[in-house]
């Protein structure tokens, strides 16, 4: 067994992308995006929104990674900090999964103090039930339940991330 159940096939997937990147490209109409990819979970979600966007965006990139210590702290580390100089730019910011909420508001944090015009947040997964940290987020693909999910981009110890559809993780995959 590879995978657990699918939570999220491939064409609800597609769907709803697109209608995320019609909500985006309609909101900022006439406006440049800088997109930035919070890696690695969002690479596969940040190229399908991307691609279906219909306004300018410029492409950059934060590496990041948190260790949860306890349930209340987590110590988030950048390993690869955006490029553009971002003042006086809209910044859309593209996450796999707002799970904890630690790693966004920290990120958030950081970007925000580099003085961007606007900062939106964008995430493909939204697991409610677990957050910790109260960070305002503006697009949402799915809401899912309290479970463990891989695929699209989100991994189990580095595994499952190149499957195309999200599945429930299982311990004996
Ligand atoms: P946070 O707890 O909101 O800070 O989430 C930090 C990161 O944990 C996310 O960006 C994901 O990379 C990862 N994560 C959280 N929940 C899941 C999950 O269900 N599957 C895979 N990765 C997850
Ligand atoms: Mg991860």
């Amino acid at each position: 067994m590879i995978t657990g159940k699918t939570l999220l096939s491939v064409e609800q997937i597609n769907k709803r992308v697109a209608e995320l990147a019609n909500n985006i490209s309609s909101d900022y109409r006439g406006k440049e995006i800088v997109a930035v990819g919070i890696l690695k979970g969002a690479f596969m979600f940040y190229a399908d929104l991307i691609r279906a966007l219909s306004v300018s965006v410029k492409v950059d990139f934060i590496v990041s990674s948190s260790y949860l210590k306890s349930s209340s702290t987590g110590d988030v580390k950048v390993h690869y900090d955006i490029k553009e100089d971002i003042a006086g730019k809209h910044i859309l910011l593209i996450d796999d999964i707002a799970d904890t909420g630690i790693s966004l508001n920290h990120i958030r944090e950081r970007v925000l103090s580099q003085s961007p015009e606007s900062l939106k947040i964008c995430v493909f997964l939204d697991k409610k039930e677990r957050r910790l940290v109260d960070v305002p987020i503006d697009y949402v693909g799915f809401d899912i339940p309290n479970e463990f999910v891989v695929g699209y981009g989100l991994d189990y110890n580095s595994n499952f991330r190149n499957l195309p559809y999200i599945a429930v993780f299982k311990k004996e995959m």
